[in-house]
C-alpha cells in the first residue's frame, strides 16, 4: 500500500536498485538496528518482550545474511528493505516499530559512517605491516650505497636503507590520514530522521556509545547531508596508493636488467606464456596501476556531491560502489605489498658499481670550493667545466692532472682527488635527515618511535 497506484518500470528499477552493492552494508545495518531497537525500549515505544523478539530476529537475519542462506527478493530495493522486509517474516508486524524515530536517510548515512571507521582503522594496520616490512628492509641495507636519481639522472650517491626510508615516512603520512577518516566517520548520524530529526528524544549518545562512534552530529541538516568521511577515506586512499605506485614504479626499473638492482620473490612474480625465460615484476606494475582508479573513486564521490543541494538525493547512493572497490583495492594493494617487500632482494655490487660513478662528486668538489671562499654559483660554474675537460677529452674527473685543475682554480689541490672517493660524499651528508651512517642512525630511531605510535594506536582502537 502506498501513495502510488503504478507499479515502477522495470528500467527504473534497475537504475534505482542498491542491493547488487549496498548489500555490504548488511552487518552495519544489523548491528545499528540492535542499538536502535535497544534505544526504543528506552522510549517505551517497544516493551521488553518485542525487544527480545526484534532482536533475536535481527540476529537471525544477520546470520542467514553471513552464511549465504538469505534468500534477496526481486522486490528488495536496498539492503535497509531487505532486512526489514525478512524481518517482518520473521517477526510479523512488530518489525514495523523498527523504523520509529529513523529514516533510511540517517540509517545509510550511519552504516557507510560506520564502514568507513572499520576500514580505515584496518588500513592502519596494514601499513603498520608495510612500515614494518621497510623499516627491517632499510634496516638490513643501512650501508649499501647506491645512485640517488633527479629526472631519473644520477644524481647523488645515497645509503639503500636512507632511500627505503623514503617510502617509510611517505606511509607514516598515509597512516594519519586514515586516522583523519577514522575520526571524522566517529561523527553519528543517526537521529538526524529525513533532515530535520525526529519526533522522539532518543539519548543518541547512548546509541553513539552503543555503536562506537565518539560524537553524534550537530546539525541534523548536516547529518543527513554529509558524507565528507567517504571523501576523507578516499582521499586517504588516493594518496597512500599513489605513494605505492611510486613504489612499484621504482621497482619495475629497477628489476629489469638494465638497471638489475633489485629482484623480487618469484612468489609475486609471473612467467611469460611465450617466452620461458622471463619473470615479471606484475606486483610491482599493479601497485604502480591501481592508483588512478582509486584516485577515480575520489573524483567520482566528489562530483556526485558537488553543487547536490541540501540534504539527501539519491545522488548519494552513487558512494558505495567507488567507496568499496576502493576498500577492496587499497587494502587487497597494501597486503600485496607486504609480501612483496618480504621476498625482495637487492644486488650489491650492481648498486654500489652505479653510484661509484665520479661525476657523483660534482656537488662535492663545488662545496670545496666554497669552503674555501668562492660563492656557490661560481664554484659551480668552475665544477661544470671541469666536467665538460673531462668528457670532452674522454677521461674520468679522477684522470684530470693537477695541471689541468690549475687552469680551472689555483684552489684546487689533492684534496679535490680525494673528494671523488665515494664514501666521502655519503657521509659528509651528516645533517639531520641526510645520508650519512651518523643522521642515518638518528633517522633509524625516530622511525621505530614513530612505528610503535602506530602499533600502540591500532591497539588502542582495537581495544
Ligand atoms: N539506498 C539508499 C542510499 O543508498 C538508501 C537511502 C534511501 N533514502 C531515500 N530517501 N530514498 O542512499
Amino acid at each position: 500500500m502506498s501513495r502510488f497506484h503504478e507499479e515502477p518500470d522495470p528500467r527504473f528499477w534497475r537504475l534505482n536498485r542498491s542491493i547488487e552493492f549496498d548489500w555490504r552494508l548488511a552487518p552495519y545495518d544489523i548491528d545499528q538496528s540492535r542499538a536502535h531497537a535497544r534505544a526504543l525500549l528506552e522510549m517505551k515505544v517497544l516493551t521488553k518482550g518485542e525487544l527480545a523478539t526484534l532482536d533475536s530476529g535481527l540476529e537471525q537475519v544477520g546470520g542467514e545474511l553471513e552464511r549465504g542462506e538469505f534468500e534477496f527478493e526481486a522486490s528488495d530495493e536496498d539492503i535497509h528493505m531487505a532486512i526489514e522486509r525478512r524481518l517482518a517474516e520473521i517477526a510479523g508486524p512488530l518489525a514495523g516499530k523498527l523504523h520509529t524515530g529513523r529514516s533510511r536517510n540517517d540509517q545509510v548515512a550511519t552504516d557507510v559512517a560506520m564502514v568507513v571507521q572499520s576500514h580505515s582503522l584496518r588500513a592502519i594496520e596494514l601499513l603498520r605491516g608495510v612500515m614494518e616490512e621497510l623499516l627491517g628492509l632499510a634496516d638490513r641495507h643501512r650501508d649499501w650505497a647506491m645512485p640517488g636519481y633527479t629526472h631519473l639522472q644520477r644524481a647523488q650517491p645515497v645509503y639503500l636503507g636512507h632511500h627505503l626510508l623514503a617510502y617509510f615516512w611517505m606511509l607514516g603520512r598515509d597512516v594519519l590520514r586514515f586516522q583523519f577518516a577514522l575520526d571524522s566517520a566517529g561523527v553519528m548520524p543517526l537521529g538526524s530522521g529525513a533532515l530535520a530529526g525526529v519526533n522522539w528524544e532518543i539519548d543518541r549518545r547512548a546509541v553513539a556509545d552503543d555503536l562506537g562512534f565518539e560524537h553524534v552530529t550537530a546539525n541534523s541538516i548536516d547529518g543527513a547531508s554529509n558524507r565528507d568521511f567517504v571523501l576523507d577515506y578516499l582521499s586517504a586512499a588516493s594518496i597512500c596508493a599513489m605513494h605505492l605506485s611510486r613504489l612499484g614504479g621504482e621497482l619495475v626499473l629497477w628489476s629489469s636488467s638494465e638497471f638489475g638492482f633489485c629482484e623480487l620473490g618469484e612468489d609475486f612474480c609471473s612467467g611469460s606464456s611465450i617466452m620461458p625465460q622471463k619473470k615479471n615484476p606484475d606486483s610491482a606494475e599493479l601497485l604502480r596501476a591501481k592508483a588512478p582508479r582509486v584516485a577515480s573513486s575520489f573524483g567520482a564521490v566528489l562530483g556526485v556531491l558537488h553543487g547536490l543541494p541540501l540534504t539527501y538525493g539519491k545522488d548519494m547512493q552513487e558512494d558505495k560502489e567507488p567507496l568499496f572497490d576502493t576498500v577492496d583495492t587499497i587494502e587487497t594493494t597494501l597486503d600485496a605489498t607486504q609480501g612483496m617487500l618480504a621476498g625482495i632482494s637487492f644486488d650489491r655490487e650492481r648498486l654500489e658499481a652505479a653510484s661509484g660513478d665520479e661525476m657523483l662528486a660534482a656537488t662535492e668538489i663545488a662545496d670545496m670550493l666554497v669552503r674555501r671562499g668562492v660563492p656557490f654559483r661560481e664554484a659551480h660554474g668552475i665544477v661544470g667545466e671541469l666536467v665538460r675537460d673531462a668528457l670532452d677529452s674522454d677521461r674520468s674527473l679522477s684522470q684530470l692532472t693537477p695541471e689541468d685543475l690549475a687552469r680551472h682554480s689555483e684552489l684546487l689541490d689533492e684534496t679535490y682527488y680525494e673528494l671523488l672517493r665515494r664514501e666521502s660524499w655519503l657521509e659528509s651528508k651528516r645533517i639531520e635527515g641526510g645520508t650519512s651512517s651518523e643522521s642515518l642512525k638518528r633517522q633509524f630511531r625516530l622511525a621505530r618511535k614513530t612505528l610503535e605510535a602506530v602499533r600502540a594506536r591500532v591497539l588502542d582502537e582495537r581495544s
